[in-house]
């Protein structure tokens, strides 16, 4: 649109322009703002700034105002969303949305079948049915309906909050807006994608037009749903299949293959592919079956997913952090390519590791172009593993050889092999540094440790930059209009050293004072006033962000959220800190009870919490850090210490302690005055003899199946 205009109709002055000429302008900017805010609020950078922005608009409402009977109904100043405040809501999902675990080979399948039987403790013969469906690789999106009526459409987002989508779920033609006898709740969940065509078809207009094109159909997927403007979804056709449920207020049947069909009835696209499959075998031949057909399906799929069939299974099972224990997705092969290593670059992230990064001649691998992709670390250049076994047969990868990349999904592409006979004459090994390239300290490789670190510490720009990248992230306090780019300025600029000063930027950059972020290159009034308030809306931070965002070594999303849960408050999770100075103590020892929490990270959280106690507590002073909400907290176990003992008849140990973490309460694995209650079966000795000397309550099995009302 923007394009086929009168290219002078955008420089002549308002009160000069003839009718004819303000039809054009208005359409040319109204395309324009739209585009713009679309960039300013999606996944792209801004690419106008505030000013040339605001001047745009101001020019819209001039000739507007001149030529009132021209205003377009999709005039800038109709729009909700034009004001970057009306950016997209958040909606908390009733129920979390999860994500699988990945199995690669046929043995994680049926090792992760198997894992199933021990859990439910399950004989090896007795059935156990699972569907088969293919892995859409779109994004994933949560559909509510009350009374049969869409009432609201969200984007995963970080699994518990997503961005309301509405209005555009409602323009893709797979989404019913009301359904006939449907559950008076009923959330559906599901994946949005674009067909292979429809992509081509979206890119060639786009390329048209001159405005950008999409590196494949997952990205105009996301890109098309995630438009301020419902009217641009409507121009893109997105598809849906349904295939999950979050909230509900009647089950929808009592097998996952019944509820698809269920879902099916009400008038969702499902997939037809989907099989049930009686046992490990079947399963790995609908596989191999739908990776055949996976070219001539006309959509993108990236593996296939298996679901326990049974719901009441599938309930026993339950969830670990993130993923449901009843699901796995088999994913595909990676997808190779060769291309030359033109360098290799390293770059030193928050923890001051060295990480090798080869630049490559850009090759286009499974649909998308990779120019970068990790190189592991010095032994994995070498040719040789972290314990110095030969890898590749020994060969050491060096600038200017022939390299083979791969890339399996979303994640960094991967130098998997060298070619030596293309190798160029003359070329000598990778010399890995033994300094940091950022700031000169030494670099040095801890026993061990497979990799080499930066003992510069915070003196040191890319740790003292990564770290507050990291802070910014979306996983920790993700704050709008704060992102890598903008820390790394106020950075360099010396206007933010450390995660604190991001909370008092607007005392000493806000209005009134001498140096103002509104007149930063780049920034204006508008922008400026928003990020205030979006680093005031992030004062308030739930424990396990907050956790997560301090970017301690081996403390990812998952592990901050099992700290989190087990000690509930900052207050709580301080003080054990601050008392588990040495690892010989109750704290450590606490730290270890935590299922998923080892040695290695329990040893990273103190060593933490001992070199920056102070500079976290300053920072935590700053803020309003919630409480963990505990997977239960009305349960009468929640926030009890549990042991179980003995042998349980009616379910696993696995089970047991599954059962008891999602009602809120600690399993531990010995009695200590700290025990609740011991969960006593037949065959239990010292622990309950121990119990009665405590006074600790002990009950048996079917107490335990009563109280948690699983009797
Ligand atoms: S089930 C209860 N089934 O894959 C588990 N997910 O890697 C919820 N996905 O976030 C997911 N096709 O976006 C399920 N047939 C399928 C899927 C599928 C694609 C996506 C989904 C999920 C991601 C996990």
């Amino acid at each position: 649109m923007a394009g086929k205009t009168d290219r002078t109709a955008d420089r002549i002055d308002v009160a000069d322009l003839t009718q004819d000429q303000a039809v054009e302008e208005l359409a040319r900017l109204s395309d324009l703002i739209a585009r713009a805010d679309a960039a300013y609020h999606g996944e792209d950078a801004p690419f106008l700034s505030d000013g040339d922005y605001d001047a745009l608009r101001q020019r819209n409402a001039a000739i507007e105002a001149r030529f009132p009977g021209l205003q377009r109904d999709d005039s800038p100043s109709l729009r909700v969303g034009s004001e970057p405040a009306a950016a997209f809501g958040k909606i908390r999902h009733a129920k979390r949305m999860l994500s699988l675990a990945n199995g690669f080979s046929d043995d994680d399948i049926a090792e992760f079948v198997a894992g199933i039987r021990r859990f439910l403790g399950l004989a090896e013969d007795a059935p156990l049915a699972f569907t088969a469906e293919p892995k859409i690789d779109g994004l994933s999106l949560s559909l509510r309906y009350e009374d049969g009526q869409l009432v609201h459409a969200a984007t995963r987002g970080d699994g518990e909050t997503g961005e309301d989508v509405t209005a555009n779920a409602r323009e893709i033609p797979d989404i019913p807006t009301a359904l006939t006898g449907a559950p008076a709740i009923l959330e559906v969940r599901g994946e949005v994608y674009m067909a292979h065509d429809d992509f081509e078809a979206l890119n060639a207009r786009q390329a048209e037009q001159g405005a950008k094109t999409f590196a494949n159909p997952r990205n105009a997927a996301a890109g098309s749903l995630r438009q301020l403007d419902p009217a641009i979804t409507r121009a893109r056709p997105l598809r849906f299949f349904a295939y999950a449920w979050g909230d509900l207020s009647a089950p929808l049947a009592a097998t996952q293959s019944d509820a698809v069909a269920r879902l099916h009835k009400l008038g969702f696209q499902t997939n037809p592919l989907m099989q049930t499959c009686e046992n490990v075998h079947a399963m790995l031949a609908t596989y191999a079956r739908i990776e055949a057909q996976r070219a001539t399906l006309g959509y993108d799929i990236d593996g296939v997913v298996y679901k326990l069939d049974d719901l009441a299974l599938q309930d026993r099972l339950g969830l670990r952090s993130t993923t449901p224990r009843w699901a796995i997705a088999h994913k595909f092969p990676a997808e190779l390519a060769w291309t030359r290593l033109d360098a290799i670059e390293i770059q030193v992230g928050r923890t001051g590791a060295l990480s090798p990064v080869a630049r490559l001649s850009p090759v286009t691998v499974g649909g998308v172009v990779v120019s970068n992709a990790t190189l592991h670390n010095e032994d994995y250049i070498a040719g040789r593993d972290s314990k110095g076994a030969p890898i590749r047969e020994g060969r050491d990868i060096r600038v200017g050889d022939w390299v083979q990349v791969y890339r399996a999904g979303d994640v960094i592409p991967k130098i998997r092999d060298v070619d030596l006979s293309k190798r160029p004459e003359g070329s000598a090994p990778y010399e890995f540094p033994q300094t940091c390239p950022e700031c000169a300290s030494p670099a040095i490789r801890e026993p061990g440790d497979s990799v080499r670190r930066c003992t510069g510490g915070l003196i040191c720009p890319a740790q003292a930059v990564e770290r507050l990248k990291h802070f910014v992230s979306r996983a920790a306090f993700d704050i709008e209009g704060l992102g890598a780019k903008q820390v790394e300025a106020f950075w360099r600029d010396g206007w933010i050293a450390t995660p604190r000063d991001i909370f008092t930027l607007q005392d000493r950059f806000g209005p009134g004072q001498v140096r103002q972020l509104k007149n930063r290159e780049g920034w204006g009034e508008t922008s400026a006033k928003k990020l205030f308030e979006a680093i005031e809306d992030k004062r308030k931070i739930p424990l396990s962000r907050f956790l997560f965002a301090l970017g301690i070594r081996h403390i990812g999303e998952t592990s901050a959220a099992l700290l989190a849960g087990h000690y509930g408050t900052w207050p709580a999770l301080r003080a054990a800190m601050a008392e588990a100075q040495d690892t010989g103590s109750v704290a450590y020892g606490d730290l270890l009870s935590i299922d998923g929490v080892g040695p290695v990270m329990a040893r990273a959280i103190l060593a933490a919490f001992e070199a920056e106690g102070d500079e976290i507590d300053a920072l935590a002073a700053c803020l309003t850090i919630e409480e963990a909400t505990r997977a239960r907290t009305d349960s009468p176990v929640a926030g009890k210490t549990l042991v179980f003992t003995g042998t349980l008849e009616r379910m696993t140990r696995a089970e047991a302690k599954a059962r008891a973490e999602a009602l809120g309460a600690k399993v531990a694995g010995s009695v200590s005055a700290k025990t609740d209650m011991l969960i006593a079966g037949p065959g239990a000795g010292s622990k309950a003899t121990k119990a009665a000397a405590l006074g600790v309550q002990v009950i048996d099995e079917d107490a335990w199946l009563a109280l948690i009302g699983a009797a």
